[in-house]
């Protein structure tokens, strides 16, 4: 029987590069994103990749189209065993002037898109004993100028995903939170306001490729963990913030001062 994957944010970055690595395992994936052809052309490289593809186009933050997107994948393939909760949009600004309409926008698609899906596939997640992924972000266990409205909708996602796992374990269903650090995908592009002061990189920190995380998502996911941070530097940064928060509030006002706020 097919293992069948529903990826949202599938036609860029992360979304199709885990589309990908499904697709060489021989799964179904079911990909979601607004843009119609360049879903079609992730759809086309996943069958050429040996995985068999639908692309629902919808946008996520629309309830008619999460409701479409789950009835269309149950409609294809009948069952549902990994839901990826990735698309996502950043939102670089100081907090002080955060537009609400634009954080409520970010959060509609980062916080309660994620969440309502997950609601709405919990029923055949339970029937397989399946796995939420939720993509996070370093940015979700830390903030640093400039990422309050980004950051506060990851931190947010994390405590719904938090709750989450206590409550399904019962029936069986995983729930993955994956931090990536810097990706080289168009993300930072795609942000609301794109702002090249924002971040913790150190000098010489290399973006990770979305190929390299996604292969490590699937391992993951293989592996029934619980939480992937992706690189070295995710790592000490969490480490960081949780040992010793001090030093790293210290370091995110240097960065402040340092980049002119
Ligand atoms: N890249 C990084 O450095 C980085 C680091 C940490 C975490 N992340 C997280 O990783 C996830 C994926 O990011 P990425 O780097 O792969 O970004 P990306 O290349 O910009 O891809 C975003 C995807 O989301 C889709 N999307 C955006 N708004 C949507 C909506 N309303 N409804 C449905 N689909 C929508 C986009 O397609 P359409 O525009 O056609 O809808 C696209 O497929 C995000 O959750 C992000 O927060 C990224």
């Amino acid at each position: 029987m097919a293992f069948v994957v529903v990826i949202t944010g599938a036609s860029s970055g992360i979304g199709r590069a885990l589309a990908l690595s499904w697709a060489k395992r021989g799964a179904s994936v079911v990909l979601s994103a607004r843009g119609q052809e360049a879903l079609e052309r992730v759809a086309a490289e996943v069958r050429a990749a040996g995985g068999d593809a639908l692309a629902v186009a919808g946008d996520v933050t629309v309830e008619e189209d999460r409701k479409a997107l789950c009835d269309r994948a149950l409609g294809a393939y009948g069952r549902l065993d990994v839901l990826v909760n990735n698309a996502g949009r950043g939102y670089y600004v100081p907090t002080v002037e955060i537009d609400p309409a634009e954080l409520e926008a970010i959060y509609r698609l980062n916080v309660v898109a994620p969440m309502r899906l997950a609601q709405l596939a919990i029923a055949p997640l339970s029937a397989a004993k399946g796995t939420v992924v939720m993509i996070s972000s370093i940015a979700g266990i830390v903030s640093a100028p400039r990422m309050g409205a980004y950051a506060s909708s990851k931190f947010a996602l994390e405590a719904l995903s938090m709750s989450l796992r206590a409550e399904v374990s019962s029936r069986g269903v995983r729930v993955l939170v994956v931090r990536p650090g810097p990706v080289a995908t168009p993300f930072h592009a795609n942000a609301v306001v794109t702002d090249h002061n924002v971040g913790y990189r150190p000098p010489g920190h290399r973006e990770q490729s979305p190929e390299e995380v996604a292969e490590g998502i699937v391992r993951a996911v293989e592996a029934g963990r619980e939480v992937l941070e992706t690189s070295v530097f995710v790592k000490a940064a969490s480490l960081a913030v949780r040992v010793a928060p001090g030093p790293t509030r210290w370091f995110s006002k240097y960065m402040a001062r340092r980049s002119g706020l």
